[in-house]
């Protein structure tokens, strides 16, 4: 049976022409700076979002974790949002591995926060006091349903940090979704922060990695916290290729995604059973909520996954879908017929 999967578009498969593009790669020590086609990636990547340098790594955990490492000391305090994936799911590796204790402002519905509540996270100089040493933000913002933060909010945020002297690092796993919800570029976006992490992987198809990008001589830092961390590869232009094709030929077909998650969530709106806030509705994710009490999550999961349909969980009732390349219309109609059919059955075990 074929299977749908939307759990995330970290699952998309490397298009034939990164397949090909991996094959022909040149390689050489990548620790040495003598692997032509990363170097090449990095040179790509860098101007692509409008910075000085950039640092290709595995993930993009590790692309934030090497961000945390290297602005922030021992015992500096990094403010992030309460929903940020930095916060959720990077295994506290800041606190665990560089001894940063985390701040968390609240996100709004939308990802972003109040500007004020940013202030007041950020510490006074004060003895006792730990200084605080980065703010993260995230754009699009994943746990909030791939909501963007536009220019504006940026800027703004941005400044609250700026002006009390803390830098500010963007976890901008899917920032090429953001600027093109915006239809701005991405070196736009990324001027107001100081670094930048993106993967090339999700949304843009690369079957590995990750980009950090900023100032050349943080980066000229950030490359012995990679190293540190067990990050730094050898020949790896076998992967960075697929990087290459990605940045080159995968960024404008992304608002198709776009289009594909709007019709989604507006077909899944019309089910009994399913409440989705539409206006969070703006990039590649579909976040939504099993109101029918009778299905408890997991078991809705499990049955839709027999049914061909692979969904993720986010707690609370809410699950997550993701459209990505590799899928079509047809696809995304199936998704749907496929809930829809679980719902109007009886729950195993229901009363
Ligand atoms: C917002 C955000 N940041 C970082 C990451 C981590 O990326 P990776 O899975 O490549 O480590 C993800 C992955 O889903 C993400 O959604």
């Amino acid at each position: 049976m074929p299977v749908i999967d939307l759990r995330s578009d970290t699952v998309t498969h490397p298009t034939q022409e990164m397949r090909e593009a991996m094959a022909r790669a040149e390689v050489g020590d990548d620790q040495s700076a003598e692997d032509p086609t990363v170097n090449h990636l990095e040179e790509l990547a860098a101007s692509k979002v409008g910075k000085e340098a950039a640092m290709y790594v595995p993930s993009g955990v590790m692309g934030n974790l090497c961000a945390l490492l290297t602005h922030c000391g021992r015992g500096d305090e990094v403010v992030m949002g309460d929903e940020s994936h930095i916060f959720w799911y990077e295994s506290g590796g800041g606190s665990a591995l560089g001894g940063l204790p985390y701040r968390t402002v609240r996100n709004g519905r939308y990802g972003d926060m109040d500007l004020d509540e940013l202030n007041a996270s950020i510490r006074p100089e004060r003895s006792g006091f730990p200084p605080t040493g980065l703010v993260c933000l995230e754009n699009t913002h994943n746990r909030c349903g791939g909501t963007v933060l536009n220019l504006e909010q940026m800027r703004k945020l941005a400044a609250v940090a700026h002006e009390r002297g803390v830098p500010v690092h963007l976890d901008g796993a899917r920032v090429f979704n953001a600027a093109a919800y915006l239809n701005v570029s991405v070196p736009e976006l990324t001027a107001t922060v100081d670094t930048v992490q993106f993967c090339l992987s999700k949304g843009l198809s690369a079957p590995v990695g990750s980009v950090l990008a900023g100032p050349a001589p943080f980066i000229h830092e950030a490359r012995k916290a990679r190293k540190m961390l067990g990050g730094a590869m050898r020949q790896a232009g076998v992967i960075a290729a697929a990087g290459i094709v990605a940045l080159e030929h995968m960024v404008d077909r992304i608002s198709k995604d776009h289009v594909s998650a709007r019709k989604l969530a507006q077909r899944l709106s019309t089910l009994p059973g399913i409440e989705v806030d539409l206006t969070t509705v703006q990039t590649n994710i579909v976040v939504f909520k099993l109101a029918d009490e009778r299905w408890e999550p997991d078991q809705f999961l499990s049955v839709v996954a027999e049914e061909g349909l692979r969904i993720s969980s986010f707690g609370a009732r809410r699950l997550r879908m993701v459209t990505h390349y590799g899928l079509e219309a047809g696809d995304y109609d199936q998704a749907v017929k496929i809930i829809e059919r679980v719902l109007v059955r009886v729950p195993a075990g229901a009363r």
